[in-house]
């Protein structure tokens, strides 16, 4: 006898766990089912984000940017250290408390909301009358049944097949996290988002990191100036990074990873590193779900096929996040996750994917939303852009930190913003008021008319509005 629900949510990251709250929200009976173990064998809800992606992340990008501080930068202020010294354990056990209590935090949220979580896989059994039911299988067992399933399995890191994980010296995301001590020596193959992140918090703890990129640009979803000034200052930094390499054979021996490549200019190299971190991009979770027994249709990299509203092949059953197409980024999963929710009951949710938010957590920070440059180029747009440095900022110059831009695209004949760029201090802050100019369709002249605190950051992004006419103030 299988338990009825209203909606059964299948994934806990960011996409399944909003989706679940906002349904219970409205009135539905809700069950979300998660796979993923604590190192206890516990539940730990909150996906790829909260266990081994933003979250902890984040959590090791600052401890390690504290360091970087402490070691070149607090003379400045004038304050003296004696020798600063990094306890790799205890960086990676503060780690492990905040994603702690981000999984708790989540299972306080589905107790507050009513939500019924089951702790296992979840995977397709059968359809009959509208209703699907739903096997919870591993650490708790059920049959559970409900008209609206809302997929939100996520994704997990693409392998080379020529270096499988070990989580030892070859590193997805989660060894990456999880390395026991500074290595001397870090490869990272892939220059994208995880690659510049983790490849930053090793290096700002010793490690001579070296990132192996097939592209023959870097950062190409960046706007061209962004990445030209960021390929600047990260190889500045120490970051060694090759463009436009072909990587051959990879030997997992004793005593590290050697990697043969052809680098751009077409000759063999070696590199030899204590630890491989292998980000390529992410593939789909599909594996477990057993779509085949109710015909949910899966595309050729095995996503999940839906419309613009979520929607999959089959009436009541949705897909959300990582798990279909557009950006892997965990506040899509969760805009998402809401507008499914609200769908199910009748309401009109939108997502629109032409204004998510990016940020890369490096140091400077990047941040964008919209068209780049070369974008509104390919696309025949006639733009202005108005461009402010950092440099000419107050509040940046008192921080300390100078780096960077803002840039503000827009539409030239009716003054619309069509995309902001940002490289420097903060930008993951100060993209969110570009992201909201864009959602309220407004203008350059909008923002330049806006009153912002000073000394801000912000003032920057109303320079940069300002300059798109040609008539900064303060540069
Ligand atoms: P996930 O978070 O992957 O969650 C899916 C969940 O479903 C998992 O818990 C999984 O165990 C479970 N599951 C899968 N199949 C089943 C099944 N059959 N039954 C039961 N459970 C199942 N994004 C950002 O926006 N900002 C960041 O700073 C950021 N940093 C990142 C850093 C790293 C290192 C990585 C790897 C990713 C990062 N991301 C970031 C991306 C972000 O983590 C994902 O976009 C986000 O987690 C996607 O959410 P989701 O709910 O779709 O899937
Ligand atoms: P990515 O897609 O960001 O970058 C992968 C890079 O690897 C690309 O530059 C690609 O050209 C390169 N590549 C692919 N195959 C290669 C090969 N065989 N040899 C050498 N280079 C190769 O993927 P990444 O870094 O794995 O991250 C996955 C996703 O996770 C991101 O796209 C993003 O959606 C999400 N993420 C988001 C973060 C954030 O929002 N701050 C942080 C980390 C991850």
């Amino acid at each position: 006898m299988s338990q009825s629900f209203d909606v059964i949510v299948i994934g806990c990251g960011p996409g399944g766990y909003i989706a679940a709250i906002r349904a219970a929200q409205l009135g539905f009976k809700v069950a979300c089912i998660d796979e993923w173990k604590n190192a206890a064998g516990g539940p730990a809800p909150g996906g790829t984000c909260t266990n081994v992606g933003c979250i902890p992340s984040k959590a090791l990008l600052q401890s390690s940017e504290h360091f970087e501080h402490a070691r070149h930068h607090f003379a400045d202020h004038g304050i003296s250290t004696g020798e600063v010294t990094m306890d790799v354990t205890k960086m990676l056990a503060r780690k492990d408390a905040v994603v702690k209590q981000n999984n708790d935090g989540i299972l306080y949220l589905f107790k507050k909301n009513k939500v019924t979580f089951f702790h296992g896989r979840g995977s397709f059994a059968s359809a009959a009358d509208g209703a699907y039911v739903v096997k919870v299988t591993g650490a708790q067992t059920a049959d559970l049944s409900a008209k609206q399933v809302v997929v939100a399995t996520g994704s997990s890191a693409r392998q080379l097949p020529a270096a499988p994980f070990d989580e030892m010296n070859i590193l997805s995301n989660d060894g990456a996290l999880r390395v026991g001590a500074a290595p001397t020596k870090l490869g990272v193959i892939g220059s994208g988002v995880i690659g510049l992140e983790m490849g930053s918090v090793w290096r700002r703890l010793g490690a001579e990191v070296t990132v192996l990129e097939a592209m023959p640009t870097f950062l190409a979803a960046a706007d061209e100036s962004v990445a030209k000034e960021a390929l600047k200052i990260f190889t500045k930094q120490g970051l060694k990074i090759e463009l436009g390499v072909k990587i051959g054979e990879i030997t997992n021996g004793k005593k590290g990873v050697s990697v043969a490549y052809t680098n751009a200019k077409g000759e063999a190299a070696q590199l030899e590193v204590d630890k491989l971190i292998v980000s390529i991009g992410r593939v789909p979770n599909t594996q477990g779900l057993n779509a085949e027994a109710v015909g949910l249709k899966l595309d050729d990299r095995g996503a999940v096929v839906v419309d613009d509203e979520c929607r999959t092949n089959l009436p009541g059953v949705w897909a959300v996040g990582d798990v279909v197409r557009g950006p892997m980024l965990a506040h899509k999963a969760e805009e998402e996750g809401v507008a499914v929710a609200e769908r199910i009951a009748g309401q009109h949710g939108h997502v629109d994917l032409g204004i998510v938010p990016w940020v890369i957590y490096t140091s400077p920070e990047i941040a964008w939303v919209g068209r780049t440059e070369q974008q509104l180029k390919a696309d025949g747009v006639a733009y202005k852009a108005g461009q402010f440095p950092f440099l000419a900022n107050g509040r940046a110059r008192a921080l300390g930190d100078t780096t960077g831009f803002v840039k503000v695209l827009a539409d030239a004949p009716t003054d619309e913003i069509l995309g902001v760029h940002i490289i420097g201090p903060m930008a993951s802050e100060l993209i969110a008021e570009a992201a909201m100019a864009m959602a309220f369709k407004a203008s350059a002249e909008d923002i330049a008319r806006i009153c912002h605190a000073h000394p801000s950051l912000s003032e920057s992004t109303k320079e940069a509005a300002l300059a798109v006419d040609k008539r900064t103030l303060n540069f």
